[in-house]
């Protein structure tokens, strides 16, 4: 099962693709965790994301192309994979074609978590995340629920970066759901509502496709 999270910044995409991977113990590749943990250890990697990060601007394609591409080749990933977070632009859309062919893997889902602007903000101004798993938290919530870690707020869900990330989506993303729209893949799914309620609805969308025979 290869499934592509997609969505707006705060639609949920790190919430469900962690319950995903609980359910079915395929690994959860996220390119914006994978910057993290670049900048948390200091590599020259992570030395030049990290402002571009803090900005709520993009990577550039090359440097994602390529940590992908590494990160697919694992062997952990032959049996099944969550991207969440790539592609972000069209080029990068393109080149996963061009690895899914060379790996002789295909996608086949792309779940695209459909949330309103008014809603993305608050939920984007509230987050919490674990600065050592990465799981994302409510509001309110005061330590990881996996590892006891106090939780913190991410550097670009300040007020300054939301909005750059949301207009960078709203440019450059947006035109990569149209990639996967031509080849018939995308389920929409209504983002508003509790966790739990998207999550059923996350995994009718898996269910009903019929070709993986769980629900
Ligand atoms: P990335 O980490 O991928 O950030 P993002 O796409 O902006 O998405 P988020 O992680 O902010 O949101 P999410 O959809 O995962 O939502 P979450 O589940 O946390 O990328 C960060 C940066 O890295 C980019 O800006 C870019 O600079 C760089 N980058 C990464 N990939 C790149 C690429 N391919 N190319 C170039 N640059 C790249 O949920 C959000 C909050 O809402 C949480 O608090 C959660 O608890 C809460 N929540 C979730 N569901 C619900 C619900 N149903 N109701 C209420 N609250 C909810
Ligand atoms: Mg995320």
């Amino acid at each position: 099962m290869n499934l592509l999270l997609y969505g707006a910044p705060g639609s949920g995409k790190g919430t469900q693709a962690n319950m995903l991977r609980s359910r079915f113990g395929i690994p959860h590749i996220a390119t914006g965790d994978m910057l993290r943990a670049e900048i948390a250890a200091g590599t020259p990697l992570g030395l030049q994301a990290q402002p571009i990060l803090a900005a709520g601007q993009y990577v550039p394609d090359d440097i994602m192309i390529g940590m992908i591409r590494n990160r697919l080749r694992e062997p952990d990933s032959a049996g099944g994979f969550i991207i969440d977070g790539f592609p972000r632009t069209v080029p990068q859309a393109e080149a996963l074609d061009v690895l899914m062919r060379d790996l002789n893997h295909h996608l086949d889902r792309v779940l695209y978590l459909k949330v309103e602007m008014a809603e993305l903000l608050e939920r984007l101004s509230g987050r919490l995340v674990c600065p050592k798993c990465q799981r994302t938290y409510p509001p309110g919530t005061v330590a990881c629920a996996v590892d006891g870690t106090p939780l913190v707020q991410r550097e670009d869900d300040k007020t300054e970066a939301v909005r750059p990330r949301i207009e960078i989506y709203l440019t450059k993303t947006v035109p990569v759901l149209e990639h996967y729209r031509g080849a018939g893949i995308v389920s929409e799914i209504d983002g508003r509502g509790t966790i739990d309620q998207i999550t059923g609805r996350v995994l009718n969308a898996i269910g009903e496709n019929g070709r993986f025979g769980f629900h």
